[in-house]
């Protein structure tokens, strides 16, 4: 008992995650097509079980009629024995339809006249009927009286053969209008069940999109039933969450920014230097098949590429002359450091695996991680030519700032080793093109905060952004 009822426990289990798998719909068109299922099997069993007890009404009757005329017609010819009249009364009723046999027994219970003239002359104790195979029969008795006495019986059998044909037709005809109204109605409500669920569907599908991070979604319900309360709220919600949002990554940037001013502040050498590379990866950037959200992360990335240096100390910073290789492995951490400083913000990681990345060189010799060729971003790859690009031209504690055209020698020497060979190329041709020369003019596109604005506004808060800057 206990081994049955763990199976059946067991069976109900793997049922409930089965359906556990399909959508609302599904499992709503589902259970409605088996009710209607079930509506249609008891409709089916109901009117053919009506339909049976009618048509069995209606044979009664006409058994006990024909019963009881043939018995008043044959009293007369049993009385007076006349055999003839006896055999066309009982072979006129024979013709009749669903008759099976008829006799006409007298007093003493002796078979006077049959439809089957085998029968006639025998004892009626030993049976009148003799169906034909297979043929099932209701028998009818009526007495024969004369004066109020009885002189013989009637039998007479009706064959059910006609009806059961009649009623299997019957079942067939209402068996296919059942299937048809079933079907017709599955599908009637599958639609109607999809059009009721299709504000559920929409709301579902927004909550995913914020469970995403997409926070400027709204769920479009126009229905004003529960599901469009829900959607109100679910959207008023959405706005609150967006806007609380807003403030928490103004807060994390700002404190970024105050970051990076520290970095600036410690390091005197980077000064200037991320508006430059801002600059110089951007123009790179521009001339690559590179969306605009992705130019504006490169931007950030840009800004914030050495806010790791914060954890390194000022002494080992500004140190003049060569660093010790323990130096250079504390200086070597800054990516690391700033990655970590960068990527709890949500909004950032994109912008904080850059700044991971912006130290691996091409052939692999880089760092944090070593990685080479395509397995570093596009992105850091410009990070990175655009960062040693100014890295040359700049002062730093252990040397003089390089001339320009020297600085171009050593980018086009390292094509293929520090840098892909690709990004060189087009470097060239950038410098060629005077495309390379910054200015003081151009810095303004490397505003902090313009970046922010970017990445988190939408396509028309930055038009109307960029419109009142123009004005301004
Ligand atoms: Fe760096």
């Amino acid at each position: 008992m206990e081994d049955r009822g763990e199976r059946r426990k067991n069976l109900l289990l793997r049922v409930e995650e089965g359906l556990s798998s399909f959508s609302l719909k599904v499992k709503m068109t589902i259970l409605f097509s088996l009710l209607l299922l079930l509506f249609g099997a008891i409709t089916l069993n109901v009117v053919l079980n009506y339909q049976k007890r009618v048509l069995l009404k209606a044979m009664k009757e006409k058994g006990d009629l024909l019963t009881r005329n043939m018995a008043r017609n044959a009293a007369h010819a049993l009385l007076t024995n006349n055999k003839l009249e006896l055999s066309v009364l009982v072979n006129t009723l024979k013709k009749t339809a669903d008759v099976e046999y008829c006799a006409i027994v007298d007093h003493r219970g002796i078979v006077q006249m049959h439809s089957d003239i085998r029968m006639i002359g025998k004892s009626a104790k030993l049976g009148v009927g003799s169906p034909q195979e297979g043929s099932d029969i209701i028998q009818f008795v009526a007495p024969i009286t004369h004066q109020r006495k009885r002189i013989g019986t009637v039998y007479l059998a009706l064959s059910t053969k006609d009806m059961k044909t009649q009623l299997n037709r019957f079942k067939l005809n209402l068996t296919f209008f059942i299937v048809l109204f079933v079907l017709m109605g599955c599908g009637i409500l599958a639609w109607l069940i999809s059009l009721f669920l299709k504000p559920l569907e929409k709301l579902s599908s927004a909550a995913h999109e914020v469970g995403d991070g997409n926070l400027n979604v709204q769920a479009d319900v126009k229905s004003k039933d529960e599901v469009g309360q829900l959607a109100i709220t679910f959207n008023q919600m959405v706005i609150n969450l967006n806007s609380a949002y807003s403030e928490i990554e103004e807060g994390y940037l700002q404190a970024v920014q105050s970051l990076a001013m520290a970095v600036e502040a410690k390091d005197r050498y980077t000064k200037g230097h991320c508006d430059r590379v801002v600059f110089y990866s951007t123009v790179i950037a521009q001339n690559l098949d590179i969306s605009e959200k992705e130019i504006v992360e490169l931007q950030l990335a840009s800004q914030l590429h050495d806010i790791g240096k914060i954890g390194v100390p000022e002494a080992v910073l500004n140190k003049p002359g060569r660093l010790e290789p323990s130096e250079m492995k504390i200086i070597q951490k800054h990516p690391v450091i700033g990655y970590r400083i960068l990527s709890p913000a949500r909004f950032l990681r994109g912008v904080a695996k850059l700044v991971l990345e912006h130290h691996e060189r091409f052939d692999g010799k880089g760092y944090p991680d070593g990685k080479r060729g395509e397995e570093i971003s596009l992105l850091s790859r410009i990070l990175c030519l655009a960062d040693t690009f100014d890295a040359l031209t700049s002062d730093r504690p252990y040397r003089k700032g390089m001339p320009l055209e020297k600085s171009i020698s050593i980018i086009l020497e390292n094509r293929g080793t520090q840098f892909d060979p690709k990004l060189v190329d087009l470097f060239w041709t950038l410098v060629k093109r005077g495309e390379m020369e910054y200015s003081n003019q151009k810095k303004d596109q490397c505003l902090l905060i313009k970046h922010l604005i970017h990445l988190r506004a939408t396509e028309e808060e930055v038009k109307n952004l960029e419109e009142t800057a123009e004005k301004e």
